[in-house]
């Protein structure tokens, strides 16, 4: 098979080393490339112990290749993906960048002037198992958060079928991780360890695109959701509890009704690789290094409100193995190529 020429933008952040690590063994692809501006010139393996295998140098530019992966924070990702795609070079931009369609929003929320608004109805919102058919003929998708990967796939069922009220509850813990490579007292060990903390009461970045996303699943529903991430002491993982009340007269206030929602749960991810609808609550645990979100939906008979727990590894299915999902299909291949890996135990 010839090989397709792939290039990472980034691989000195989180996520690009991730990225690395999982194109490695990719069958379909040649990583010819990748960059990031501290370390330019050193061999990756040099940087990245564990990517040794990688014959690499990091380089200041990256070359041109059939499909670039951004990994870079949000604004610097959207200039470069602007030039890459002048070039014809397909690209997934990791950052935000491309996720949200309207450019106020964007705005208000990043802080900045979208450089390329007109590309923001044309970007894919790179959820594979609700894009799949766009994603595919798509040259720009926007890889989505980490934390919106986990709790738009655990709300998609109830909220396509009309099942909850538009009260939502999500409530997050992210491994440290998630706050990226760059050094920052907040990540620092003796202030992460033995601790839980929450964060951005006021709102988080990763709301808007989780309410337009159910949005586009049910175009009448207008969700009023209070979304509120901590940081717990791990190096990876999410998990998302996220809660609404069932309307009435919709699902059994019983084990019955319980055992219906998880049928119904079982048929909305019919035939999805990558998201299984599991017996018990799922731990983080149980998806570290594999591209697995685990989702387990239940009923509070006590209350008649949906619970439902999904998890999943922030670098693989919240970041690099979503975006080499979203890669394989844009570029032809199976969608599992490279991400068969089983999760690590203990
Ligand atoms: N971490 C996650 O779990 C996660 C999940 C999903 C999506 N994402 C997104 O993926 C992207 C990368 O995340 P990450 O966690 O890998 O970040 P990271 O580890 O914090 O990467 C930060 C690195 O980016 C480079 N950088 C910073 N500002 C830059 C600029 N203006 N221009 C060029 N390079 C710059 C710097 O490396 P150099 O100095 O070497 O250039 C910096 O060390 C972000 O957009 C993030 O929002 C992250």
């Amino acid at each position: 098979m010839n090989k397709i020429k792939v290039g990472i933008i980034n691989v000195t952040g989180y996520v690009g080393a991730e990225l690395a690590r999982l194109l490695c063994r990719h069958l379909g692809v040649e990583l010819i490339s990748v960059t990031g501006r501290s370390e330019v010139g050193k061999k990756l393996g040099d940087v990245f112990p564990h990517l040794s295998p990688i014959d690499l140098s990091i380089e200041a530019e990256p070359e041109d290749a059939g499909l670039v992966l951004s990994a870079l924070p949000h604004k610097a990702s959207a200039e470069v993906v602007l030039s890459l795609l002048e070039k014809g070079i397909k690209v997934v931009d990791l950052s935000a960048d491309f996720r949200l369609k309207d450019a106020e929003e964007y705005q208000q929320w990043y802080k900045f002037i979208h450089p390329a608004p007109g590309l923001l109805r044309e970007a894919v919102y790179g959820l594979t198992e609700l894009h799949r058919h766009q994603v595919a003929s798509s040259r720009l998708v926007a890889n989505p958060g980490c934390y919106p990967v986990s709790a738009i796939l655990a709300l998609a069922p109830p909220v396509k079928e009309g099942l909850i009220y538009p009260d939502i509850i999500i409530d997050s813990k992210s491994g440290v991780s998630g706050a990226g490579r760059a050094l920052s007292l907040n990540a620092h060990y003796s202030e992460t360890s033995d601790n839980v903390s929450a964060y951005a009461l006021e709102g988080h970045r990763h709301l808007p695109e989780v309410i337009q996303e159910l949005k586009v699943l049910h175009p009448n529903f207008s969700p009023s959701i209070t979304f509120v991430p901590h940081l717990v002491p791990m190096t990876r993982g999410i998990l998302s509890s996220c809660y609404a009340k069932l309307l009435e007269g919709k699902m059994a206030n019983s084990e019955r009704g319980k055992a219906e929602l998880k049928e119904l749960y079982r048929g909305f991810y019919k035939g999805e690789p990558f998201v299984k609808v599991v017996d018990t609550p799922p731990q983080t645990k149980q998806t570290w290094g594999s591209n697995l979100c685990l989702i387990y939906p239940t009923i509070d008979l006590r209350t008649g409100r949906l619970i439902v727990i999904s998890c999943l590894d922030n670098l693989v299915k919240g970041a690099a193995g979503q975006a080499v999902q979203n890669m394989n299909l844009m570029l032809g291949f199976p969608e599992t190529m490279g991400l068969e890996a089983l999760a690590i135990y203990p």
